[in-house]
């Protein structure tokens, strides 16, 4: 990926962190996701009293991308930290990184952290989900 596209991403996800709802942990998660029809869907964290009910900011922007009917996917970049100050990486946790292996190919999907625009690190979902269980597993 280019960097000035690397480096849009990373703006628009540290943007969705003024939008995360987090009344319980105070732990603030923005998300931005890049179709590969070049369209960049937003996520933030939704907490709930109940507790799990909770979605991460990265499943966020994967439902409203596939709700809106895209399916491929190209990248994603996360930014997190409590209060909303980036200091290390948020990655992505196991339920969010086996949403990706549902619509992403595990060896190009590429996963951007970030802290600012200029500290960032690309991961593929290979990296991140070794071995991961997906639609491949279930066709006949
Ligand atoms: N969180 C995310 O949004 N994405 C992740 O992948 C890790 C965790 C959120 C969920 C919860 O609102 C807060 O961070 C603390 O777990």
């Amino acid at each position: 990926m280019e960097t000035k596209q690397i480096q849009e991403m990373i703006d628009v996800a540290i943007e969705q962190l003024a939008f995360s709802y987090t009344p319980y942990s105070g732990f603030k998660v923005g998300a931005s996701l890049l179709t590969k029809s070049n369209r960049l869907f937003t996520g933030c964290n939704i907490e709930n009293a109940a507790y799990t009910p909770t979605n991460c900011a990265e499943r966020t922007a994967f439902f409203k991308a596939v709700s809106e009917g895209e399916r491929e996917f190209q990248a994603i970049c996360i930014v997190g930290g409590q209060d909303g100050i980036l200091k290390e990486y948020a990655a992505p946790c196991g339920v969010c990184r086996q949403v990706m292996m549902e619509f992403c190919n595990p060896h190009t999907f590429q996963i951007i952290l970030a802290t600012s625009r200029e500290q960032y690190e690309i991961f593929t979902l290979e990296e991140l989900l070794p071995k991961g269980f997906g639609p491949d597993n279930l066709a006949s």
